[in-house]
């Protein structure tokens, strides 16, 4: 049985709005401007709908201009100008970025980077996260704004730091990381065993020997490292230090309000944070999308559901979107007429009870003065994006509120694991495309072609609540921590389907294989064993062969030998020695079954599988055209449930046999009928009344 980790956050349910009305905003940075040009915008915005606005992200230079004086007369008056526009107001902390005069004071609060240099002052997110000083003061801080702020009727929530992230490598580090160590492996001689030391001659005598793996020490590139339980280990003690450094901050803001939800903004797939553990600690989750020139809406459904899940199912907040243009992706592409609101109402489909953007007003100056904002440089409200901003905020304004709330009563469960995405990037064996996000987008996509709603559960999932999906997908699950193996053999043998791939099931806790064949951990459920991993280059043409079709494949798990009882599901064909060996397994196992995907398989081949999966669990796929999502979210207290029919393409599409019928369209009022048209790209929710 995987160990239930407590999650002290979740027993509150804090819903998010701004005084009653559904949260439309964003950040804004009036420190920018020119204090006469405040409340002219504050009106242009109100023109738009917007009716919250995020405040005071990087502002500590100014509201503590030296370690002895605080200075809170400006941010008084924007609080002062939102309350009397009726603006709900997110309230950062301001410690995301550290103003000049800490570094030149207390040099240990910057870091030291994988390289070992030192930083002095400059950029943002760029604090030591074990600097004491660091510690002291912002955590002074956050309690002298929820102090001062943390009554006022407007205030929404609490926003605390900006998108935690990165390393440091310092000797301060480096100190608590033994610490760190000495409490998890209790001796040095358990430390040498997990860590596998006596390879390169690595076994320590004395924890001082320990130090951070970067380019000086074990590092071997920024993903690995000569012991990867060391480097493991010192991402896990990261993860740990910035999330103490939120913890730090949320216990000082708790001290002056007890009621205001607290949050930090995440960034759906980022490897550098275990969000899991991260979601323990958060009364509501919130992120920034800002989707590239190639992101699917299956992967933007995707960072939708791993975000839900981090939060442990519940809604949470778009904290950030660019109304069109991003200013730092290799393209920089507009959103076309139409998508901004489509993917607005992507996020709420998947759970978002929030639409935010960054940012509010378009900065003059610094280095996102060319990012997309609701004011632009121009500044006019006749503009396009202004005027689709205004178009969404009158229909969240009208409608928004039906929204909050809605959960998603998803049938499939898909494993995700930030110890599995460490463990995987630190393989060296693999082709460089075989990455964890990959793995897990590739195999996220044939359940979102089918509209089958996923949810995203950490391995520290309960029995309870696994056994309530009928599937569980673990692609490249690769480290396997106690406990989870058994977990899942209980949840096929009760009768659940289980769908793992290769890589997956391979390694301990502390990043050693598991020995007696691969896939390791799940050998017993899947029936089979892997005898040889098979790695070749993408020009080398390799088939699996299904009853119902063929699929282009890669890396391999070359040699499968079903002596455990499971069933080929496919077999390699072409030019290898294995051909006409498995490719894909099932296996019966108690009243469920354990699929295997021997390789990595292309479109056809996921598809195949899939339709397999959800034949045997008796999964119900709604059937769309290609470019249409549906996805459902359920109001059991008012007895509805709102399914969002999203069009991802900017031509109009028509949407035959659609089963909808008869329910009621929320936006223009009509019924709806068999046959839908989805304008360019279009957004239908239908309003389906359940029994009573
Ligand atoms: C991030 C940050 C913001 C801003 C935007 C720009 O999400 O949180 O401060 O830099 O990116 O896209
Ligand atoms: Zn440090």
């Amino acid at each position: 049985m995987a160990t239930q980790l407590p999650h002290p956050a979740s027993s509150q349910a804090f819903t998010i709005s701004a005084n009653g009305r559904f949260c439309f905003g964003g950040d804004w940075n009036p420190e920018q401007w020119d204090e006469s040009t405040w409340e002219g915008d504050i009106i242009k915005l109100e023109h738009a709908g917007i009716n919250e606005a995020t405040i005071n992200v990087f502002s500590w230079a100014l509201i503590q201009p030296s370690e002895e004086r605080y200075d809170f007369s400006m941010l008084d008056r924007i609080v002062a100008l939102l309350d009397k526009h009726d603006f709900g107001f997110i309230m950062a902390t301001s410690t995301g970025a550290l103003p000049a005069w800490i570094p030149a004071k207390y040099p240990d609060t910057t870091r030291t980077d994988y390289e070992g240099r030192h930083h002095a002052f400059g950029m943002r997110h760029n604090a030591c996260p074990n600097s004491p000083n660091f510690q002291r003061l912002s955590t002074a801080l956050a309690g002298k704004l929820s102090e001062r702020y943390g009554n006022d009727d407007h205030l929404v929530a609490w926003h605390i730091s900006n998108e935690y992230g990165g390393e440091c490598y310092c000797e301060r580090c480096a100190t608590a990381f033994r610490t760190w160590l000495k409490h998890k492996y209790g001796s040095l001689d358990a430390l040498n065993r997990a860590w596998n030391t006596n390879f390169w001659s690595h076994t320590y005598t004395d924890f001082e020997q320990i130090l951070p793996p970067n380019t000086l020490t074990d590092g071997i590139d920024n993903r690995r490292a000569t012991l990867s339980g060391c480097n493991i280990d010192y991402k896990r003690f990261q993860s740990d230090s910035l999330l103490a450094n939120y913890t730090g901050e949320r216990d000082a803001i708790r001290e002056h309000d007890a009621k205001h939800p607290i949050t930090t903004n995440l960034m759906d797939i980022f490897e550098g944070l275990d969000y899991f553990k991260w979601g323990e600690q958060m009364d509501v989750i919130s992120w920034d999308d800002y989707p590239f020139i190639n992101t699917t809406p299956s992967d933007n459904g995707f960072k939708h559901d791993l975000m839900r899940g981090v939060g442990g199912g519940k809604p949470f907040m778009l904290m950030e979107s660019t109304p069109s243009q991003t200013n730092w992706h290799a393209y920089n592409v507009l959103k076309e007429p139409g998508k901004m609101r489509l993917q607005s109402y992507q996020a709420i489909a998947h759970g978002a009870d929030t639409v935010q953007y960054f940012q509010l007003k378009q900065s003059a100056g610094g280095f996102e003065k060319y990012h997309g904002a609701v004011i632009t440089h121009e500044g006019r409200e006749d503009e396009r994006v202004f005027r689709e901003v205004s178009a969404l905020g009158a229909e969240l304004n009208a409608h928004g509120h039906d929204f909050l709330g809605g959960l998603i009563d998803a049938p499939v469960a898909m494993m995700f694991d930030w110890d599995s995405y460490w463990s995987l990037e630190n393989v060296s064996l693999l082709p460089e495309s075989f990455t964890y996000r990959n793995q897990v987008l590739r195999w996220y996509a044939p359940f979102h072609r089918r509209n089958l709603a996923v949810d995203v559960v950490p391995e520290s999932i309960s029995a309870e609540r696994l056994n309530q999906y009928k599937v569980l997908v673990a692609p490249a699950l690769i480290m396997v921590k106690p406990g989870v193996a058994e977990l899942i053999e209980q949840y096929v043998q009760a009768g659940g389907v289980f769908l793992t791939t290769i890589m997956s099931g391979m390694h301990d806790e502390n990043d050693n294989v598991i020995l007696g064949g691969y896939p390791g951990a799940f050998r017993n459920v899947c029936g089979m064993r892997v005898e040889e991993l098979d790695m070749y280059p993408e020009n080398k043409k390799v088939q699996a062969v299904f009853d119902s079709g063929t699929s282009d494949v890669s890396v391999t798990g070359g040699v499968i030998k079903l002596d455990d009882g499971a069933r080929p599901l496919a077999t390699y064909t072409g030019d290898v020695f294995y051909r006409g060996t498995p490719a894909a397994t099932v296996n019966d196992y108690g009243s469920g079954a354990a699929y295997f995907a021997g390789a990595v398989m292309d479109k056809a081949g996921t598809d195949m599988i899939v339709d397999n999966v959800a034949r045997r669990a008796g999964l119900h796929a709604i059937a769309s055209p290609d470019s249409v999502e549906v996805i459902t979210r359920s109001y059991p207290e008012r007895h509805q449930k709102l399914t969002f029919i999203l069009n991802h393409s900017g031509a109009a599409v028509t949407y035959p046999n659609a089963p909808f019928d008869g329910d009621r369209s929320l936006l223009d009022g009509t019924t709806l009928s068999k046959n839908l048209t989805l304008d360019p790209y279009g957004v239908i929710i239908a309003v389906h009344d359940t029994d009573r």
